[in-house]
């Protein structure tokens, strides 16, 4: 039974109002095959790091044939905008009954979400977020609150550093949300503190090799005289601690590095003190997700914004004690 024909079925429960608005939420799409499976289509990022992972392997594993979905997973082609726009269209055209995106670009998607909106396709943004962000053009948005995580990075380098410090910021690709929600968090906290001197900021892509090479030549041009590096991810902190390895100095202790998203490399790193600070991402978020499609399928209300709750590891004892669990 589709998802339309379950609010149908509930037409003896449902008020008109609810009806029209859960039929409208289940998106008008024919997307509920006659085998009754509610239809996701899910625009993805694809192959991309740890996270990225750890994050669509829980998305897939959460909307199974058995919990009543058929998902069709659309990763992108190379991180391409227009794969995922190609893809996003044919989920339309199909009639699916969701749409989950995670946008491998912030802007270019009105277009995009205005078909979904005229074919009644509710759209459910998963970690990314568009811009400029017009709540009207999606259901809600679900993600660690990125603000909340680069601030709790630029707050522990305030205490980290109370004689200030000279430090660079590997940024993710630019023209992606969570780069710039990271920048703001970070800004307005490390901005009021003249101690804290920014020497630069440049992407490395998530790349543990691009950071290397970008941190190295930050080190040489800065003769060394680098005492922090905020990594936007994981990937690229560990790309910061080897750079710094070989420019013979100490990661921790020369040289401190704090990254966001709290994969265990990044927490082995921690607990070894090569890395200082992780801020966690949390990229599980399969469970809420579904929580949130049946209430948008049911025409309840739904807040424009879901924070995901994240943690934050500041010593190897606190790496230690999460490891053993750890399931990214
Ligand atoms: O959008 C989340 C970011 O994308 C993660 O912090 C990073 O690791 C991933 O590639």
């Amino acid at each position: 039974m589709s998802a339309k024909q379950r609010i149908v079925q509930g037409l003896g429960l449902a008020t008109a109002g609810a009806l029209a608005l859960g039929l409208t939420a289940c998106g008008g799409g024919e997307g509920g095959d006659d085998d009754g499976l509610t239809t996701i289509g899910f625009v993805a990022v694809g192959p991309e790091g740890a996270w990225r992972e750890a994050n669509e392997a829980n998305i897939q594993d959460t909307f199974t044939e058995d919990a009543g979905y058929e998902l069709k997973y659309a990763p992108a082609t190379n991180l391409d905008q227009k794969s995922q726009i190609d893809a996003f269209t044919s989920f339309v055209d199909e009639g699916v009954d969701v749409i989950l995106l995670s946008a491998t670009e912030a802007t270019g998607w009105e277009d995009s979400l205005k078909r979904a909106q005229e074919a009644e396709i509710p759209v459910i943004l998963l970690d990314r977020g568009i811009e400029p962000d017009d709540t009207d053009l999606y259901v809600t948005r679900i993600a660690p609150d990125n603000i909340e995580v680069s601030t709790a990075v630029a707050d522990w380098a305030v205490s980290a550093f109370p004689d200030g410090a000279n430090y660079f910021v590997l940024e993710g690709p630019a023209g992606v949300s969570v780069v710039n929600e990271r920048n703001e968090g970070f800004d307005a906290v490390v901005g009021g503190q003249p101690s804290l001197v920014k020497v630069g900021a440049q992407t490395a892509n998530w790349s543990t090799e691009e950071a290397k090479g970008v941190v190295e030549t930050v080190l040489k041009s800065n003769n060394n005289d680098v005492q922090f590096i905020f990594a936007q991810n994981d990937e690229m902190g560990l790309g910061a601690v080897q750079a710094v390895q070989e420019a013979g100095l100490t990661p921790g202790v020369d040289v401190k590095i704090a990254t966001i998203d709290g994969t265990k490399n990044a927490l082995t790193a921690l607990a070894a003190g090569e890395l200082s600070f992780v801020a966690e991402y949390n990229p599980l978020f399969g469970e809420t997700t579904l929580e949130v499609v049946e209430q948008v399928l049911n025409g309840d209300d739904v807040e424009s914004s879901i924070v995901v709750p994240s943690a934050t590891f500041d010593s190897p004892e606190a790496a230690e004690t999460a490891l053993p669990d750890r399931k990214f």
